[in-house]
């Protein structure tokens, strides 16, 4: 996600921002900007690399002892210089760095433009400079920066400087993190702790709702609603690159961890205010061919094509459009029968995977129409389908896929939910329930992490296992065969993944007392036939670990259950995946080996 630093003291400002931004640089950006306060604002920015911003560095040293910087990964908008930040006013009054969403850009934008405010990039971000700006008639400094954020719906970590309140930065948080470093007659603010480790390790922690401003000598705090703020600074006692992770020893757990806030983002400002109708601007423009569609074919690979075989089964419920799955290697080498009323649905974390990518361009080649469902904003997936919906996942550092995968399995449901209205097949009232029960996903992913021990017990019973059978049935299949993915790419144990009713068809032969299956079984409207494919397992002596959303309904036949919420069937993958990936991480280092950097495997596979 994007990285904010800032600072206010005796030095001068630019070294220290730029070596925050490349404290920052793990967590992926296509473009980095820093704004100084010298003889006015003087901001400079690039897109690419933190290399390609001190190309762009005046000659002689920029002289100013407070500054804020930014490094972007793209949300709204293209990864370009117009777009990178910090954002200004027209004015050059005021700069802001911004991490998060304001849901609300558009209206507020459309009445500033009203009231004569040009912009000049397509961010969400840069409507908070003017907006400052503009209250700047009625306040100064924090209240017109309050009076602001009273006005804006999403979620942000802003950092604002302005032209005349000379050595002052001020910060706010709602649902951004930032932090303010304390040193001696200086002070830091960012969004990431490793970025000012280097400098102190006495930090104050912002909560949602809290507003500073920041000089060189002092901090004082205060709430949105005008209450004030006391709080202690505290010492932070982790290293760089433990605090990249989040205080985590990998990526991967951390990015486990995120997937509450990873749902709640992807979904973010894409349900209206009622409830049951889900707004996906970036399908608008194509929503007169969409209502035409006569076939949906889903295109992916490894992780992404599972989600897709999850949106299978997702959209024809709630559309009534057949769907086929493909992987992107198949695709094109078999001729597909395509006409201009099929829609082809490329998903892709990195928009850079070249099996799906060469399907697009297929696809393309006979007049599809092409959309995208992808995490990477400006990536090749993105820029060459006609249409699409970004998962707002942030970047993803562990190969193994698990925050995009879940944020692609929302934004499929917010898919399924989008296309059943515009086709007129799915009743307001369903549409709400959907969408209801996908609110209620992040607190209850909440509850399945704050489990997680009893998970890694589990898999320390079993760590042993040499092989390993995952099986669900319906919409629990693809997370079988998800599971088992992700158990052999990172704990090198050999895993299979199959739909139950495939079992009797062969697998069933390699069951013995030391072949353990993990079954996927929660109380769906296939439970009883889940049940009987568990007991011909239990009746050839094999072990089963159950996730399931009923202890009782299944602990008579497993030697482990874990538990999961229940929630509609078509969202059951949202919280049965969770305890899949836990189990594959807490098995990798149960054997001793490194998750982040599985043998063999490439985050993205470039090559066909
Ligand atoms: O970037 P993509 O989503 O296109 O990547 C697709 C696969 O390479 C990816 O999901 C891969 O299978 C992961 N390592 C799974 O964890």
């Amino acid at each position: 996600m994007c990285g904010i630093i800032g600072y206010v003291g005796k030095k001068r400002a630019l070294p220290i921002l730029l070596t925050g931004l490349s404290a920052m640089e793990y967590r992926g950006y296509d473009s980095a900007g820093v704004c100084v306060q010298a003889s006015g604002l003087v901001r400079i920015r690039a897109a690419g690399k933190i290399e390609k911003l001190r190309e762009r560095l005046p000659p002689a040293p920029l002289a100013g002892t407070a500054g804020i910087a930014h490094t972007r990964w793209a949300t709204h908008g293209v990864p370009d210089e117009a777009n990178a930040h910090p954002h200004m006013d027209c004015h050059e009054q005021v700069a802001i760095v911004h991490n998060g969403i304001i849901e609300n850009y558009s209206e507020l934008r459309e009445g500033l433009k009203a009231k004569g405010h040009t912009f000049t990039s397509q961010t969400d971000s840069e409507v908070l400079a003017h907006l400052i700006e503009s209250e700047c008639e009625e306040a100064s400094g924090l209240a017109a920066i309050r009076r602001a954020l009273k006005r804006v719906r999403g979620t942000y970590g802003i950092v604002v400087i302005f032209k005349d309140i000379p050595q002052t930065l001020f910060a706010a948080r709602m649902g951004s993190p930032l932090v303010i470093g304390v040193g001696a007659h200086e002070h830091y603010v960012a969004s990431d702790p490793s970025a000012i480790l280097a400098h102190t390790r006495d930090v104050i922690f912002l909560d949602d709702g809290e507003l500073a401003a920041v000089s060189s000598e002092g901090v004082t705090l205060a709430g949105l609603d005008e209450q004030p703020v006391n709080k202690q600074v505290e010492r932070v006692t982790w290293e760089v690159e433990t605090a990249q992770k989040n205080g985590n020893p990998h990526f991967m757990l951390k990015e486990i961890l995120e997937q509450s806030a990873v749902v709640e983002n992807s979904t973010r400002g894409r349900i209206d205010l009622i409830g049951t109708r889900a707004v996906l601007g970036g399908l608008r423009d194509v929503s007169e061919r969409l209502e035409e569609i006569d076939r949906i074919i889903i295109i992916g690979c490894g992780s992404a094509y599972y989600a897709g075989l999850v949106g299978e089964y997702l959209l024809e419920e709630l559309t009534g459009i057949p769907v086929e799955v493909e992987l992107g290697s198949e695709f094109r080498y078999r001729k597909p029968i395509i006409s201009a009323r099929t829609a082809v649905l490329a998903i892709s974390q990195s928009g850079e995977t070249a099996d799906t990518l060469e399907a697009v361009r297929e696809a393309k080649r006979k007049h599809a129409l092409t959309l995208g469902l992808v995490n990477v904003v400006g990536s090749t997936v993105a820029r060459e389908t006609d249409a699409g919906v970004y998962n707002h996942a942030g970047p993803e550092i562990g190969v193994a896929s698990t925050k995009a995968f879940l944020s692609q399995l929302s934004v499929l449901a917010l898919m399924g939910v989008y296309l059943g209205a515009l086709r007129g097949v799915l009743p307001e009232r369903e549409a709400g329930a959907v969408l209801a029960a996908l609110y209620e996903i992040p607190d209850q992913i909440q509850m399945i992490l704050e489990g997680r021990a009893r998970i890694s017990q589990i898999v320390k019973r079993h760590a042993a296992m040499g092989n390993c059978l995952f099986l669900g049935r319906k919409y629990q299949a693809p997370i079988a065969y998800e599971g088992a993915l992700k158990l052999k790419e990172v704990s090198y144990v050999h895993a299979e993944g199959y739909s139950c009713g495939e079992m009797k068809h062969g697998p069933i032969a390699l069951i013995d007392t030391s072949f353990p299956s993990v079954v996927l079984c929660p109380l769906d409207s296939v439970f009883e036939k889940t049940r009987s494919n568990m007991e011909e397992i239990r009746a050839r002596g094999g072990k089963i670990i159950a996730i399931t959303t009923d202890h009782d309904a299944v602990s008579s036949l497993c030697e482990e259950v874990i538990i999961v919420p229940k929630t509609l069937e078509c969202l059951q993958p949202l919280l049965t995946v969770i305890p899949t990936q836990i189990l594959a991480y807490e098995m990798a280092v149960a054997r001793g080996f490194d998750p982040d950097r599985p043998r063999n495997l490439a985050k993205s596979v470039t090559v066909e």
